[in-house]
C-alpha cells in the first residue's frame, strides 16, 4: 500500500492508494473499531457495486454497520438531503462515537463530510472515493459543503477526514466520460507542480486503455497533500489548485451544467490560462505546446461557439475576485504556478480563441 500523509498537526491523516484495497478495508479500519456505530453514506447504485460487499466484510469483522443513501447528482448537495441524512442517522441511534464512511464521488464526499462536521458538533469520518475526480481531488483537503439557491458550495466547512482509502480497481465501473473528467485534474497537478509528471501523463495518454491509474493517482494525491499541508485554508498557495478553474467554472455555467463535465471544463480552462501565461511572458512557447498537446490527447465533447461577453459575466462573479480584482492562476513555467492580478478582460477574451 502506498501511503501519502496529509500533515496538519493533530489533524494529520494518511491517504492509502492500492489496487484491491477495498477488500482490505476491514483490516485497515479495525484498529479504529471501538464498538461504535459505523455509517456508510453512499448512493444506491454504488451500494450495489461495492457497498453491500463492504458491509458484509465489515460485519464479518464485528463492525456495527448501517448505511444511508443520497440521490444521484448535484441535487444531493442540498439542505434537504443534508438534514435528511442527519435525521436518518439519529433514527439509527448514531451518537458522538459514530464514524462515517463516505463511499462515492465528490457529491457523496461533500455531503457526508459536511454531515460529519456538524452532527453532534463533529464526528469522525473516512473518505472512500469512487470517481477519479474524488480520488485525486475532492476526498483530500477537507473541503465539505452543499449548494443553496444562490450558488454552489456556499454552505460548508473545512473538516478533515481521519483517512482516505483509494482503490483504483473501483474505476472499472466508472463511465469513460467521468474518467476523462478526472484526468483533467490529473493534468492540472503536473502543470502546476511537476513538469516531469506532466511529461509522463502526456506519454501515458497515448493509450488511455493502459493508463497507470494507481501511479497517477498516488502522485496526484502527493501533490494535493503537499499543498494542503502547507496551506489548509486557501491562502495564496492553495489557490494554485484553481489553475484552469476561473475559465473552467465560467464554461460550466455558460454551457449549462450537464453539457460539460467539471474536469473537461477545467482542461479547456487550462488551455486558455496557458495561453494567457505565455502572453504575460511567463510561460515559454514550448512549455505551452506540451501543456496544450497533453490536454488535446483527452477526448473532449464538441463545444458550441463561446460568446465571450456572456462568459465574462460569469467570470466577474467568480468567488476568486477580491474587491473586484481577479486573482488569476498562471504558470511561470511548467510545474510552477502563481497568481496574477494583471489578467485583463481583453486577454481572457483573446484566450478563448484556443477553444475553437
Ligand atoms: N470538496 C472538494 O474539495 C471538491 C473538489 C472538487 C469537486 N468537488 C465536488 O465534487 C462534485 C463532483 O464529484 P464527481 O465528479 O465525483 O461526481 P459525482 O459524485 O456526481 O459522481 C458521478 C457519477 O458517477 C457515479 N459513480 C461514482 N463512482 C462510480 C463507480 N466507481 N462506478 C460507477 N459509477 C460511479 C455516481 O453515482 C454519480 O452518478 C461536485 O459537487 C463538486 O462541487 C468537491
Ligand atoms: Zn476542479
Amino acid at each position: 500500500v502506498r501511503s501519502v500523509q496529509v500533515n496538519l498537526g493533530d489533524r494529520s491523516y494518511p491517504i492509502h492508494v492500492k489496487s484491491g484495497l477495498m477488500k482490505q478495508a476491514a483490516s485497515i479500519l479495525s484498529d479504529q473499531n471501538r464498538g461504535q456505530k459505523w455509517i456508510i453514506v453512499s448512493q444506491y447504485n454504488l451500494m450495489e457495486f461495492f457497498g453491500f460487499d463492504l458491509i458484509a466484510q465489515l460485519k464479518d469483522a464485528d463492525f456495527d454497520i448501517d448505511f444511508v443513501t443520497l440521490p444521484v447528482g448535484e441535487v444531493a448537495k442540498s439542505m434537504n438531503e443534508f438534514s435528511r441524512v442527519i435525521s436518518q442517522m439519529i433514527e439509527l441511534n448514531c451518537d458522538r462515537q459514530t464514524t462515517i464512511l463516505a463511499l462515492g464521488g465528490g457529491v457523496v464526499g461533500d455531503v457526508a463530510g459536511f454531515v460529519a462536521s456538524s452532527i453532534m458538533r463533529g464526528i469522525e469520518y473516512y473518505q472512500i472515493p469512487t470517481t477519479l475526480l474524488a480520488m485525486v481531488d475532492s476526498s483530500i483537503g477537507g473541503k465539505t459543503g452543499i449548494n443553496i439557491a444562490e450558488g454552489k458550495n456556499l454552505v460548508g466547512s473545512i473538516y478533515q477526514p481521519k483517512g482516505v482509502l483509494i482503490d483504483p480497481d473501483i474505476l472499472e465501473s466508472l463511465p469513460k466520460k467521468e474518467i476523462i473528467s478526472g484526468l483533467g485534474e490529473v493534468i492540472k497537478y503536473g502543470a502546476i507542480w511537476d513538469r516531469n509528471f506532466l511529461n509522463e501523463i502526456s506519454s501515458w495518454l497515448e493509450n488511455i486503455d493502459s493508463f497507470p491509474f494507481e501511479e497517477a493517482i498516488a502522485k496526484s494525491c502527493e501533490i494535493k497533500a503537499e499543498v494542503v499541508s502547507r496551506d489548509e485554508r486557501e491562502g495564496d498557495l492553495r489557490r494554485i489548485l484553481n489553475f484552469g478553474h476561473t475559465i473552467g467554472h465560467a464554461l460550466e455555467s455558460h454551457l449549462g451544467y450537464g453539457k460539460i463535465r467539471h474536469g473537461e471544463a477545467v482542461a479547456l480552462g487550462m488551455k486558455c490560462a496557458g495561453f494567457i501565461s505565455q502572453k504575460l511572458e511567463l510561460l515559454q512557447t514550448e512549455d505551452l505546446l506540451l501543456l496544450s498537446d497533453t490536454i488535446d490527447r483527452l477526448p473532449m465533447p464538441e463545444i458550441p461557439h463561446i460568446n465571450g461577453n456572456h462568459l465574462m459575466s460569469f467570470i466577474k462573479t467568480d468567488k476568486k475576485t477580491e474587491k473586484g480584482i481577479l486573482n488569476f492562476v498562471v504558470l511561470e513555467e511548467l510545474g510552477k504556478a502563481t497568481t496574477s492580478t494583471l489578467v485583463t478582460e481583453e486577454l481572457i477574451q483573446e484566450s478563448l480563441k484556443v477553444l475553437n
